[in-house]
């Protein structure tokens, strides 16, 4: 096998990026796609010049020349279309978080373990570049034995407000906090031990959307790494980008800072001052580069080489066990251990 034919279940924004970067690499074949929203579906598919589109997700899973499938539905509907997907013997890649409940997590990798398909989470920050230069210099010692890991990722208003229908049934725990949840495992090298969180409610509550506000995490890794996450969407929408990150690793022998916020260009014009997105995705000679094409590579690569992906789903369910433990200790307003 040297070409994967693959389809993308749910193409709302970042079905839309995971259909594109499929569209752009060599070694795909964008064969289809599948929404509820048939008049969606079928606008991405025209624009993409994808052959197949289905409103059902079951009735494309049924089609034997699809190989696998991302799966890039809201937050809290990862599980049916996961669990078919791998049933019907598709190789998946899933939309961080993995799952909003645990049960959901469990019964995915349940169906995983019986299978012979190969299942990936994707934190695409792992093919970020700016953390990819930093993990490797960590690997190379740069900075010794890190101690302790700050994750700040923010977002504007309008995620919450107008962006995601669903907000309300997700958080800026699962939406944002996860990516710097895989963030700190990775770079820490360990699995979350004890959470502290604090979160603030109102701002949004008064403008419709029933969500924590903000959220502060101090986390310990069960190699005594200490970690301070904050994850908000209260950001203004005259916020120059997307979104607020600032990461840093504070080693034995040195410390390490990324700061992709800035992306390294700005633009000023007489109305307006932007950093225009630079990692997330474009095409560079007509190959997609950025983050989220790195991850989709990444995939279609460990199939067609019949290699375990970097990101499993045992870093997803972790992820959302520490989501979860992050929820109770804001809910509880206590500190909560997580179970070896
Ligand atoms: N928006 C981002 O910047 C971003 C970034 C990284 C990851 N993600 C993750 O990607 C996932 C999708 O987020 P989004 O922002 O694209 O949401 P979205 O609401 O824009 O898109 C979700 C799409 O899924 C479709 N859908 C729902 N149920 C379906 C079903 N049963 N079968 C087929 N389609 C179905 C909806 O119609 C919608 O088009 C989430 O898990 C999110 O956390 C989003």
């Amino acid at each position: 096998m040297d070409e994967l034919n693959v389809g993308v279940i749910g193409v709302g924004l970042q079905g839309q990026i995971h259909a594109k970067s499929y569209s752009l690499l060599k070694e795909a074949n964008l064969e289809a796609i599948a929404d509820i929203n048939e008049k969606k579906a079928r606008k991405i598919a025209e624009k993409l010049d994808v052959p197949k589109m289905y409103k059902n997700y079951e009735n494309m899973l049924e089609d034997p020349e699809i190989e696998a499938v991302s799966v890039a539905t809201p937050d809290f509907l990862h599980r049916d279309p996961v669990i078919d997907s791998i049933e019907a013997e598709k190789h998946v890649l899933c939309e961080k978080p993995m799952a909003t409940k645990i049960e959901d997590a469990e019964d995915m990798i349940k169906a995983w373990e019986k299978s012979d398909v190969k299942f990936m989470v994707c934190f695409e920050n792992r093919w970020n570049p700016p953390f990819r230069d930093a993990k490797r210099k960590i690997e190379n010692g740069d900075i010794g034995r890190p101690i302790y890991i700050y994750a700040r990722l923010n977002a504007k208003r309008s995620v919450p407000l107008e962006m995601l229908s669903w907000s309300d049934k997700s958080s800026p725990v699962f939406f944002i906090a996860v990516h710097t949840l895989d963030l700190c495992r990775w770079f820490g090298e360990s699995n979350v031990s004890v959470v502290d969180a604090h979160g603030c409610s109102g701002f949004l509550k008064e403008r419709g959307a029933d969500v924590l506000d903000s959220v502060q995490s101090l986390i310990t890794l069960e190699n005594d790494v200490e970690c301070l996450m904050e994850s908000n969407w209260i950001l203004p929408e005259s916020f120059p980008h997307g979104y607020d990150f600032e990461f840093g690793v504070y080693g034995s022998e040195g410390t390490l800072e990324v700061n992709t916020t800035h992306q390294t260009c700005s633009v000023t014009t007489d109305d307006s001052f932007i950093y225009p997105e630079i990692f997330r995705i474009m095409s560079v000679d007509d190959s997609p580069y950025g983050f989220v094409p790195g991850a989709v590579r990444h995939f279609v690569q460990s199939v067609l080489e019949d290699k375990a992906p970097m990101t499993s789903p045992l870093d997803g369910k972790a992820a959302t066990e520490a989501a979860l433990a992050i929820l109770e200790s804001i809910d509880k307003n206590k500190t909560v251990k997580l179970s070896e």
